[in-house]
């Protein structure tokens, strides 16, 4: 038995239920478009992507790999040559890999299937984009990351809700940045690169510019 059932939703896509947070991975109004609005729309990598010819993500919580995947689509519409690189990070393997098996990522531009195959197969990938999917959990990764010096444009927070994963705020992954605006509507949070601690914390609506901060 599989140990994902993909669920329907509104847009035509499948997304997942987990049981132990008995929350869905996504929206019921559709997989896909929430991945494409809320975050490769609301974060501007179209615009992005016209600047620049080298973009950096990094995906927390890449469950199925949809931000991932609406992410490289938006960016590789607007500038085919452009390289990315990308680091997902995953508690839990089997998500990504369910998602491939069950054949959930097919409707993305083949190109973009087969980098969410590599990283769930492989945990890496080679070429256009370049990245890794780091198994474990995040609030560890992103510490080492930060010692790192790791930088980028980009960074996706998509945790299960607050009342789903209280730990799972923003707080809890180690990030700085003026966390109490973000509080409340995890499914709009994102934030970008460069804050003082390593991150600037922003929550996002449509329209806004998650780069500008609250
Ligand atoms: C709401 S789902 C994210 C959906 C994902 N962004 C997508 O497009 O499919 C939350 C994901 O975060 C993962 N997760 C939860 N807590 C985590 C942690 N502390 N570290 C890493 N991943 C975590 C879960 O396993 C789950 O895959």
């Amino acid at each position: 038995m599989q140990p994902f059932l993909p669920v329907p939703t509104a847009d035509g896509s499948h997304t997942f239920y987990s049981k132990t947070f008995g929350e869905q991975f996504h929206s019921r109004d559709g997989a896909y478009d929430e991945a494409r609005r809320t975050y490769a729309a609301a974060t501007h990598l179209t615009t992005l992507a016209t600047e620049q010819n080298a973009i950096t993500l990094l995906d927390i919580c890449y469950g199925l790999g949809y931000n991932t995947a609406a992410a490289l689509e938006a960016i590789w519409a607007a500038n085919p040559a452009c390289q990315v690189t990308v680091i997902g990070l995953e508690f839990e393997p089997q998500v990504p890999k369910a998602a491939i098996a069950q054949h959930l990522t097919q409707a993305w531009p083949d190109s973009v299937q087969q980098v969410l195959q590599r990283l769930a197969n492989t945990g890496q990938v080679q070429g256009r984009c370049q990245g890794q999917l780091l198994i474990g959990d995040a609030r560890q990764q992103i510490q080492t990351l930060v010692s790192q010096g790791w930088q980028g444009d980009r960074i996706f927070l998509d945790p299960f809700s607050p009342p789903a994963a209280p730990n799972s705020g923003p707080w809890s992954f180690g990030v700085s940045g003026p966390v109490p605006q973000a509080r409340g509507n995890f499914g709009h949070l994102l934030l970008c690169g460069g804050g003082a601690g390593g991150f600037a914390v922003s929550r996002v609506t449509p329209g806004d510019d998650p780069c500008r901060g609250p």
